[in-house]
């Protein structure tokens, strides 16, 4: 990633084959065991994600789209299957190897900011630092150049009760982008804004994706991923549909049309 935000929200091409595998899930399950239910979120998942992908996960409630990026993000672990992200295998991790993985290589923001409340939006973007070899000055000058480039740079020493819900999920952001993370994990990062600071927050994302971050995020609203460029539509469990989100808005449209509804 270059250091400067771009001013413009243009998309950059499709990332070619030539990019290089970040994410290859193969023939993933989790079971939930309650008492004695086993509930299958996730039913033989297969997917590949490439550097720089900008990729929108949808599907109804239960479909399992959280699950799935719990276990993108090393937060959970698959039943079984194999999870490979930049080449190593994750599956035969212990506790230890997940956090060293959570903690250098992924990046995630939750639809409810997840921040220190008591603590400055520097120190909360300090945080994840503390387990890099860098020293203090090193940390704060990241964090501070991180805060910048979300745009907020005048705004490093309000603790999240100071600050609107949008300047809270960019300190959110740039918390997980400060190690820089090989991969963007968003759950439904809009989900708790409303529709014009939705829009301010997708254009950051546009830009992140421009500058050759690879986001994956999850949203129920297709306003929302019209903004990615594949479109990966989950239902019980199972990948069903995944499209450029050309071909997925067009497949819409088309089904729309079919059902005399007006596609939104
Ligand atoms: N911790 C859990 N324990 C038991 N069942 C769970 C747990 N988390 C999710 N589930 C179940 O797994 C399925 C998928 O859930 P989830 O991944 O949260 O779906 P989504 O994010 O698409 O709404 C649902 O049936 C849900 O009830
Ligand atoms: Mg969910």
């Amino acid at each position: 990633m270059t250091p400067t935000m771009s001013t413009t929200s243009t998309a950059p091409a499709t990332p070619t084959p030539a990019n290089k595998v970040v994410i290859r899930l193969e023939n993933i399950t989790r079971v939930y065991k309650v008492g004695i239910e086993r509930i299958a979120a996730l039913n033989g998942v297969n997917l590949e994600l490439r550097q720089n992908e900008y990729v929108a996960v949808m599907g109804p409630s239960g479909s399992g789209k959280s699950t799935l990026m719990n276990l993108l993000g090393c937060l959970d672990r698959c039943t079984s299957g194999t999870y490979e992200l930049d080449g190593h295998n994750t599956t035969r991790l212990g506790a230890g190897g997940l956090a060293h993985i959570r903690n250098t290589r992924i990046g995630f923001v939750f639809q409810s900011f997840e921040l220190m409340g008591r603590s400055s939006a520097l120190k909360n973007v300090e945080m994840p630092l503390i387990y890099s070899r860098d020293g203090w000055w090193s940390r704060h000058r990241r964090a501070k150049a991180m805060l910048e480039r979300v745009g907020l740079g005048d705004r490093i020493k309000h603790r999240p009760n100071q600050l609107s819900g949008g300047e809270k999920q960019r300190v959110a952001i740039a918390r997980a982008l400060v190690c820089n993370p090989s991969i963007l994990l968003a759950d439904e990062p809009t989900g708790n804004l409303d529709s014009k600071t939705s829009e301010d927050i997708l254009r950051l994302f546009d830009q992140l994706h421009a500058e050759g971050q690879t986001i994956v995020l999850v949203t129920h609203e297709e306003s929302v991923a019209r903004h990615a460029k594949r479109v990966i539509r989950m239902m019980d469990g199972r990948i069903f549909s995944d499209l450029s989100s050309a071909e997925d808005q067009a497949r819409r449209t088309a089904m729309a049309e079919h059902f005399g509804e007006v596609s939104k």
